[in-house]
């Protein structure tokens, strides 16, 4: 559904944001207009969030989270941005904007639809629970899956029948059409009936966050082909953005979430207390999933297959979870194939010893290192990149120096690449073999001291440059007219660019910059990050034009000099080369 601004501004009109977080946080007033509480967020005994209600919106000094209403909805909630209006427009009594009718009718297609994945996951509940000593319950029994776990996950049995299924659902009202467009039932020849899409298999309904059966796995009992059979993508399921068992991993307080390949992985890791366990459903990995998973945690322990497939398929992950700044872990099974095997195998408590010992040796000797270094001082700092960049570039695989790079770097507060670098120049010392080595374009990364660990800039007084700019141009909007503005080349962040191009574009087009309405097309961290730069002090608006003029020609000079410095780099690099090639 799309929302107009108007419609974003009067909602946030009606919640206001001290009477929604109210409801969360204990505020007390302190300073001005300002409201403070404990952070809901992050744990913390001194309160250092804030909320401001003549800006209606909040900001934590302590980790950096904030936005306007809406966005605390997201964030409190774990919703997405249309979830998280369609929660407040509840709250206040605000219907939703109308949908014209062939909204309406798509959205009660996907309702029939809903009910009729819903009455065929209790009618293959029904078969699996019913009739003992079916060959659901054979199944079941044959791979240790209790009878608790078939309740909580809904599980089923799909007899070797051609219509037991679409019969049942035919007597409770459903159109073949309709069947046939939830992937339950296959067409027949010349359009002609049809027969049941899933057959002789253990059944495993998707479930997703909402509560709303979107899909089913079929597992064939026995042998045969295909082993899992899935949905199609329906109007209600799109399988890149859904996970297994996310409807029940959501609500684990483990702080990581499992991910695994196959369901029956999923249904053991759960019976055996892993509570976070999801799988993907035949698909690789997608962002959209990784998406999914960071909404609840930010840390994922990779559980694929042993063999060569699953480990291209963990490197694949490896790369699209650490480019959403998330955690990585990988558990790798000894003696067995996956991790229902390994439970069975070995239990539960040898389980979490893998689990807990995952982070290994490397992890280990990391730990080793902090210890010697006092990481709040510059000293410190060095003293572990350097020991730790040794450490790291002992480790054979690319793969698990990015890994363990990232967890590094993170501790310390520096950047990913500017540890990566340093491991990469010892190896290079220590290979010293003469042989070209892939050139690394990094740049060292500084570390922006802000209270605020998710940002972190490679340029950092240009930052301060460009946080300027947009504060002032959010103060006095009059300035967006201006022809002399700077573009994307001036910007050294391309987060701060994107926030920039956002407001000057809602500005010369006489658009809402509100709170409300920035956070339809900025994500979380993005507003958070907005509103820990509208939220700092007020500035002189009297001196707007010469503040602008410094703003850009500090922007300016940096991004000069940055293009000089990947001159310079190149220089050095091709001048390598020529020594390397030179023989005598
Ligand atoms: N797969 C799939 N659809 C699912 C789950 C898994 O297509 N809903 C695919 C995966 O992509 C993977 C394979 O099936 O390629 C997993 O097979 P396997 O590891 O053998 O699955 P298990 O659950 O371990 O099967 P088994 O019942 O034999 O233990
Ligand atoms: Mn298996």
């Amino acid at each position: 559904m799309r929302f107009t601004d108007e419609y974003l501004d009067e909602l946030a009109a009606r919640n206001d944001i001290v009477d929604v977080v109210g409801s969360y946080v204990r505020l007390t007033k302190k300073s001005g207009s300002n409201l403070f509480g404990l952070c809901p967020f992050h744990s913390e005994k001194t309160p250092s969030f804030s909320v401001s209600a003549d800006k209606q919106i909040y900001h934590c000094f302590g980790c950096g989270k904030g936005g306007g209403v809406i966005s605390f909805v997201q964030q409190m909630e774990g919703l997405e941005f249309a979830e998280a209006v369609e929660f407040l427009a509840k709250r206040s009594g605000m219907p939703l904007p109308r949908q014209d009718e062939q909204e309406q009718k798509r959205a009660s297609k996907r309702q029939r639809l809903f009910e009729l994945n819903k009455a065929a996951a209790r009618h293959w509940y029904e078969n699996l629970i019913s009739n003992p000593g079916n060959p659901g319950q054979q199944y079941i029994e044959k791979r240790g899956i209790e009878m608790r776990w078939v309740k909580n996950f809904g599980l089923g049995y799909a007899p070797e029948s051609w219509n037991d299924l679409t019969d049942a659902m035919a007597a409770k009202g459903f159109s073949q059409e309709e069947m046939i467009t939830a992937g339950l039932m296959k067409p027949g020849k010349n359009g002609h009936g049809g027969y049941d899409a899933f057959r002789n298999r253990l059944i495993f309904p998707v479930i997703d966050i909402r509560g709303n059966v979107i899909a089913f796995s079929g597992r064939i009992i026995g042998e045969g082909e295909p082993k899992y059979l899935n949905s199609p993508e329906t109007p209600v399921f799109s399988k890149r953005s859904n996970l297994f068992a996310i409807n029940l991993a959501k609500k684990s307080k483990a702080g990581y979430i499992i991910l695994t390949e196959g369901n029956i992985d999923v249904v053991s890791l759960h019976q055996s207390g892993f509570d976070s366990a999801v799988a993907s459903l035949g698909t690789s990995f997608t962002d959209e999933q990784a998406r999914l998973i960071k909404r609840y945690a930010d840390e994922v322990v990779l559980c694929y297959d042993a063999d060569t497939a699953g480990r291209k398929a963990s490197d694949r992950a490896i790369g699209i979870l650490q480019k959403l700044d998330m955690r990585v872990r990988v558990l790798e099974l000894q003696g067995a194939k996956d991790p229902d095997e390994f439970i069975r195998a070995h239990g539960a408590d040898a389980f979490r010893n893998v689990l807990e010992g995952s982070a290994g040796q490397v992890e280990y000797r990391l730990r080793l290192i902090e210890s010697k270094y006092d990481l709040s001082t510059e000293e410190g700092r060095v003293g572990y990149l350097k020991d730790s960049a040794a450490l790291l570039a002992t480790l054979p695989g690319e793969v698990e120096r990015e890994v363990y790079a990232a967890r590094a770097a993170e501790k310390a507060g520096i950047g990913r690449e500017a540890l990566l670098s340093e491991v990469e120049r010892i190896r290079k010392a220590r290979i010293r073999s003469g042989k070209k080595q892939e050139q690394q374009n990094v740049r060292p990364t500084e570390v922006h001291q802000n209270g605020n660990r998710e940002q972190r800039y490679e340029d950092v007084p240009s930052a301060v440059a460009e946080e300027g700019l947009i504060s002032l141009l959010y103060a006095d909007p009059a300035l967006c007219r201006r022809a002399d503005l700077p573009t994307e080349a001036d910007f050294s962040s391309s987060v701060l660019y994107k926030l920039y191009s956002a407001l000057l574009r809602r500005e010369r087009e006489g658009m809402s910059v509100s709170p409300a309405a920035l956070a339809s097309e900025l994500d979380s961290e993005e507003m958070s990050l907005f509103t820990r730069i509208i939220s700092k002090k007020q500035l002189e608006l009297s001196r707007s034009a010469e503040l602008l003029a410094d703003y850009i020609s500090a922007m300016r000079r940096r991004a000069e000099q940055r293009s000089e410095v990947d001159d310079l780099r190149g220089y050095a690099e091709r001048l390598r080369e020529q020594k390397n090639n030179y023989k005598p």
